[in-house]
């Protein structure tokens, strides 16, 4: 990621490295303030008219250095200095952070924000026990402990829908849908998964299937999509519940919740649902065999210890391992986007 490539030594990388929650904490920041929402819509603002209507009360000396670290970073595009600046988004934030737009994915960096970001505060303690560092510190399961708030529950779904919404259209353009008519999402949340492969396929009817205190949220996005005749928005529980037969199965993020066992008890629930030659489709940041290429999926394990204490990432030789032992015949594996893949395994 950031080593050192040259043959001497530097401590630059270390030190970057080691400094970079600085620029995370800025970066976040600046969503939580929906700064970049606020610039999509007015194209350019001084510092004094962020100052003013962000309603921050540091002083000018601080506004300028928040807005010029974005500015370095790439965030903003800036003409004039000081007083005589004027800021707007770059290409890259008014496209993906502007609130108003359908590409937005300022929820997960808002989760980020708002749960990660003190929750990795304490990563020591997580190693140290391996407890989860989060609302499920004190035992509870996190899907529990997180809905039983409307506004945790809802910055969770619209950080799910904003970390997957890139994999999922690479998914729904890049996979070979022609032999098959039907689709369950095991875990589904906002049902987007299933939205995005009946908008690409459109032979394709989906069902997605989500804890009761998720399903009203899918209903809504899905009505609001226009889609209601071929998607669908169940409520069911994976562990008990035995899942909507279809010829496809899709997890996104679902497997790296739990433990080996849980991971096989959902991977034997998956194939059951399945007629022969369907396929059972996990949608994670699977790891590459070496472990050590995909730095992503490895801190997303991590962050399972934070989240859940038993969770973690995998590899593919992991998946096919588990497919294997739960009976299905084949396995292959498909890039989508950056870090993420669909690991598949055919019944
Ligand atoms: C990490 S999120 C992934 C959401 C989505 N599949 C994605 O890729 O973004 C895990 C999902 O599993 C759901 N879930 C957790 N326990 C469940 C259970 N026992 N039955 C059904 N869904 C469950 C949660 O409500 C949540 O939507």
């Amino acid at each position: 990621m950031t080593t050192n490539q040259s043959t001497e030594p530097s401590p630059a990388g270390i030190l970057q490295m080691g400094t970079g929650f600085w620029a995370s904490k800025i970066l976040l920041t600046a969503v939580d303030f929906d700064l970049f929402t606020l610039l999509a819509e007015k194209k350019q603002l001084t510092a004094g008219e962020l100052k003013q209507t962000l309603n921050l009360h540091c002083s000018d000396r601080n506004v300028f250095d928040f807005l010029d670290t974005l500015t370095g970073l790439g965030f903003l595009n800036r003409a004039g200095i000081l007083e005589t600046a004027a800021y707007s988004n770059s290409p890259d934030t008014d496209m993906f952070l502007d609130l108003k737009k359908p590409t937005y994915v300022g929820g997960m960096l808002k989760m980020l924000n708002n749960r990660l970001y003190g929750f990795w505060g304490t990563l020591e303690d997580g190693l140290k026990t391996g407890k989860p560092q989060n609302e499920a510190k004190h035992g509870e399961n996190l899907f529990d402990a997180i809905y039983k708030s409307p506004e945790l529950l809802e910055g969770f779904v619209n950080a799910m829908s904003g970390i997957q919404v890139g994999a999922f259209m690479a998914f729904a353009q890049k996979f070979d849908f022609s032999k098959y008519k039907t689709l369950t999402d095991a875990g589904g949340s906002s049902g987007l998964l299933s939205m995005v492969v009946a908008n690409h396929q459109p032979h394709m009817s989906c069902v997605s299937v989500d804890l009761p205190a998720v399903t009203a949220i899918a209903e809504k996005t899905i009505t609001k999509a226009g889609l209601t005749s071929r998607v669908k928005a169940v409520s069911g529980d994976f562990f008990n519940d035995a899942f909507p037969t279809a010829d496809i199965v899709t997890m996104g993020n679902i497997l790296h919740d739990w433990d080996e066992q849980q991971k096989l008890s959902l991977m034997k629930r998956a194939y059951a649902a399945l007629p022969e030659g369907g396929a059972f489709i996990a949608i994670e940041n699977v790891i590459d065999d070496d472990r050590k290429a995909n730095v992503f999926g490895l801190m997303m394990s991590l962050n399972m210890l934070i989240e859940t204490g038993t969770g973690f990432d995998y590899t593919f030789a992991d998946f096919t391992r588990w497919a294997k032992q739960v009976g299905f015949s084949s396995t292959s594996l498909l890039p989508l986007a950056g870090p993420t893949s669909a690991a598949i395994a055919i019944k």
